[in-house]
């Protein structure tokens, strides 16, 4: 894979309710990422307006709200997300089979430049314990496994993964399901709080689509040479 294509598969966590320093960060990555992702915190604090002055024309969105309702209100708000024109959005598997469907419906609403709908199996902070005390059956693993199979059928675009998980979805899903894979970390950034990571050449050998990287980028001292050295590993 080449340079800008490592870069187009590169998204950059902005995890911050502050609107001028994520504006900050977007400009200096300007044409470092593929897009920026942000989340349910930025959206609450800011609304679509504020999404619009970080992504500012330049940026590619990644809107990380993961909707989890009745078929009808998720698809109103897959809906609602036309005029901030993501090219990638969230909602949870475990909505069922309805939900996916009437959310994938109206995506497809939206046209040629329609969002991409990627779908949460599992949140990896739930451990097997906490799977069965929510009347699942675990092991975690197989819980994934059996989420991706009907997210496949509700022909949603593909899932969220961590990044030990994306060789064995890759196998089992295919190579037209998107795998989108946080818990990234290069090897010379400190891991944080992600516990089961994996280095970007490593995630993109497993085949990950895209690859979500917060802190290692948003925290350097030069986010764009980050951003760059990132996209040199996973260009390989
Ligand atoms: O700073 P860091 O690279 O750890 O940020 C990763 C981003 O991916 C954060 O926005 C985090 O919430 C998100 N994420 C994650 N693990 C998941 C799902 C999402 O780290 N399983």
């Amino acid at each position: 894979m080449d340079r800008s294509e490592a870069t187009a598969r590169l998204l950059c966590a902005v995890d911050t309710t502050d609107l001028d320093q994520a504006r900050a960060l977007a400009q200096q990555l300007t044409g470092h990422v593929g897009a920026l992702k942000l989340g349910l915190e930025f959206f609450c604090a800011h609304g679509p307006d504020g999404i619009s002055q970080v992504t500012d024309g330049k940026h590619g969105l990644f809107l990380d709200l993961k909707l989890h309702d009745i078929p009808n209100t998720v698809a109103g708000g897959l809906r609602g997300m036309a005029p901030i024109r993501p090219f990638l959005t969230t909602i949870h598997a475990s909505g069922g089979p309805a939900m996916m469907r009437a959310a994938m419906a109206a995506a497809h609403d939206l046209g040629e430049a329609r969002p991409k709908v990627v779908a949460v199996t599992m949140l990896t902070s739930m451990d097997d314990d906490d799977v069965e005390a929510v009347g699942m059956r675990g092991p975690v693993s197989d819980q994934v496994l059996r989420l991706a199979d009907l997210v496949q059928a509700c022909e949603v675009d593909g899932v969220v993964c961590s990044a030990l998980e994306t060789e064995r979805l890759r196998k089992h899903c295919g190579e037209d399901f998107l795998l989108v894979v946080p818990g990234i970390r290069p090897a010379w950034a400190a891991s944080d709080d992600q516990k089961r990571i994996m280095t970007p050449g490593e995630a993109m050998a497993g085949g990950a689509s895209y690859l979500v990287v917060g802190r290692p980028i948003t925290t350097a001292d030069d986010p764009a040479a980050a951003a760059d050295g990132i996209s040199a590993e996973m260009a390989g």
